[in-house]
């Protein structure tokens, strides 16, 4: 906006402005060290990988191989928090096929999955980061549960709605705000064979507030978590 009124008004104005900019300056920054060093990363574990496979097998190789596929799994993660897909241009998709992609995935995970959609529902998104929003969420769901659920609904306000639920142990009222920041995971021990940096949560929520929109956690009637996404229409 541009500073009008009062000279007192503008000046104050003004200085909003400023700190607006050093803001999001700091913020391009540490997105972009961020981003470098994931970046930078791949190519000495590339390397290593490689090593592996030419090397004679040894007791400890399949060990190393699953400790690469952690450290590859994390430099993605890292890298799609400090992208954040926000330059894709929104597409109008089928939020049905969208839980049903999801719910294959969470199937291939071990979960038992139910899919619930009403009527043909297309929203206007931008696909990549929605896709990774969801996909986050199903892959906690059934990273922590054995019963999966997603619902896609039209909500009466023309916006809508999409929740995933699962029978685990779901997160405690006070803890819902922890585990959306980026880096936290709660309760290490419980999910130790859970690959993940904490991030999952953050990203979805970074995505569905770059929507308009915004995701929140309640108790779901299977038990476990459940977490919506409401967007506007
Ligand atoms: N469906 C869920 N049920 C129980 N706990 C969950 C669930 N989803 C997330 N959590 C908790 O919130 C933490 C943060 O989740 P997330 O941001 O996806 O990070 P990550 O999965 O990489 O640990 C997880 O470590 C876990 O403790
Ligand atoms: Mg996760």
């Amino acid at each position: 906006f541009k500073p009008s009124g009062a000279k007192e008004v503008r000046a104050a104005a003004q200085a909003f402005m400023n700190m607006r900019d050093r803001i999001q300056r700091y913020i391009d920054q540490r997105t972009a060290l961020l981003a470098s060093v994931s970046h930078d990363l791949r190519t000495p574990l590339t390397r290593l990988r490689l090593e592996l496979a030419l090397a004679p097998p040894f007791k400890r190789a399949e060990a190393m191989r699953g400790d690469m596929d952690e450290m590859e799994h994390m430099i993605d993660e890292y890298l799609a928090f400090a992208r954040g897909e926000a330059g894709e241009t929104p597409q109008e998709i089928s939020l049905v096929d969208l839980i049903t992609a999801a719910g294959e995935d969470a199937r291939r995970a071990g979960a038992e999955v139910e899919i619930l959609a009403s009527a043909p529902l297309t929203a206007w998104v931008r696909p990549l980061a929605f896709k990774r929003a969801i996909s986050n969420l199903a892959g906690n769901a059934a990273a922590h549960g054995e019963h999966v659920r997603l619902t896609a609904r039209a909500l009466p306000s023309g916006g809508f709605e999409i929740a995933i639920e699962d029978d685990g142990p779901g997160i405690p009222d006070d803890m819902h705000e922890e585990a959306f920041r980026p880096f936290s995971r709660l309760d290490e021990s419980r999910n130790q064979n859970h690959k993940g940096v904490g991030l999952g949560l953050a990203i979805a929520r970074d995505v569905a507030r770059g929507h308009g929109g915004d995701i929140t956690l309640e108790r779901s009637d299977l038990g476990g978590l459940r977490a919506l996404i409401r967007l506007p229409g």
